[in-house]
């Protein structure tokens, strides 16, 4: 059976965990691609993976391009071109630079990839997924935003961190959109399957549920020049690998809802299924009204941003 081809678009600081992290997992061979101004960067790190690989024993070729024509036919695209956070800015603040980008990035995948499994992960993520959505006409199962396997990754290592405990054995998960009044739910937080709630105090949790929220932040003020990656690469490989291996997980990102949840028409963090078909299934969850309130404050922001796209 011939390898599945992973196309990379954005070589930058995710794109190279990207490829590191999807070759080591002998996803496929992997293509990263820029624009030319990045041609050199494209090119050595798939030049500097490949030459890793021998050392830790894997097999995946790699090879960085900047013409679309080598992303042909992709199994499997994930999309982090754009420009990231500098501190003091909103993920908001990238909307205007990063809409023209996925614009670009759109329309060349549409008529290069048709097929693919495509994984957004530029920001302001639940835009920018709206967007791609929009301007490709690519069906809602193949079309998937990366935010909540990474919010909820955050919830679940703060937890862990806290009660000096495996993060192994911590499930969480964070509902709505990749912003900071997104819903981590701390109802169906369990370690061990005990409820965290009898595990550790109500302001406790408050705090892990505040740091979640602001997790992306906290790195951006560390970094200085950018924003998380080695997280962010690796939730996206897992929902990639989900749909390359048939696996059929369950993952909180970024579906396009059609009723569910009350939503119609946007991308929204919510837990799905996600196996061969692509986006197979959005599971859904009881809401308290409490947290049904936090989802539309979520839901108001989202739309807000998805309006600015003027898509
Ligand atoms: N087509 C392809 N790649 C592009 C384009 C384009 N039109 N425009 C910019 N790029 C590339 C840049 O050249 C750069 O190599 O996207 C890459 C982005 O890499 P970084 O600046 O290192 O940013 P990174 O940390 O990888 O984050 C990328 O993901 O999580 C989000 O907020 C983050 O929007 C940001 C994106």
């Amino acid at each position: 059976m011939a390898r599945k081809k992973i196309a990379l678009i954005g070589a930058g600081q995710l794109g190279g965990n990207l490829a590191l992290l999807a070759a080591e997992k002998e996803l496929g061979d992997v293509v990263l691609f820029d624009i030319p101004a990045a041609e050199g960067m494209a090119k050595g790190k798939a030049l500097d993976i490949a030459q890793l690989l021998p050392v830790d024993g894997f097999d995946a070729r790699l090879s960085g391009t900047t013409s679309y024509d080598d992303v042909a036919g992709a199994d499997v695209c994930i999309i982090t071109a754009g420009i990231p956070r500098k501190p003091g800015m909103s993920r908001e603040d990238l909307l205007g630079t990063n809409v023209k980008i996925i614009t670009e990035v759109a329309t060349n995948l549409k008529r290069t990839c048709p097929t693919a499994f495509c994984i957004v992960v530029s920001n302001p993520l639940d835009a920018m997924v709206y967007a791609f959505k929009k301007l490709t006409g690519f069906p809602k199962q193949q079309v998937v935003g990366m935010a909540g396997v990474l919010d909820s990754a955050r919830f679940r290592a703060f937890v862990a961190m806290e009660l000096h405990v495996s993060v192994e054995d911590v499930q969480a998960f964070v509902l709505g959109g990749h912003g900071d009044d997104m819903v981590p739910l701390t109802r169906c937080c369990s370690v061990g399957g005990i409820p965290v709630t009898e595990l550790l105090p109500k302001d406790r949790i408050d705090a892990i549920v505040e740091r979640t929220r602001k997790a992306g932040g906290e790195l951006v003020a560390l970094y200085k020049t950018g924003s998380a990656y080695y997280a962010p690469a690796a939730a996206a490989v897992s929902m990639a690998e989900s749909y390359l291996r048939d696996k059929k997980r369950v993952l909180p990102c970024a579906a396009y809802l059609e009723g569910e949840y009350g939503i119609h028409g946007y991308y929204f963090g919510v837990p799905v299924v996600i196996g061969a078909g692509g986006v197979e299934r959005v599971l859904e969850v009881k809401l308290s009204d409490e947290d049904r309130a936090l989802v539309l404050k979520s839901l108001e922001s989202v739309k807000k941003t998805a309006a600015e796209t003027k898509l």
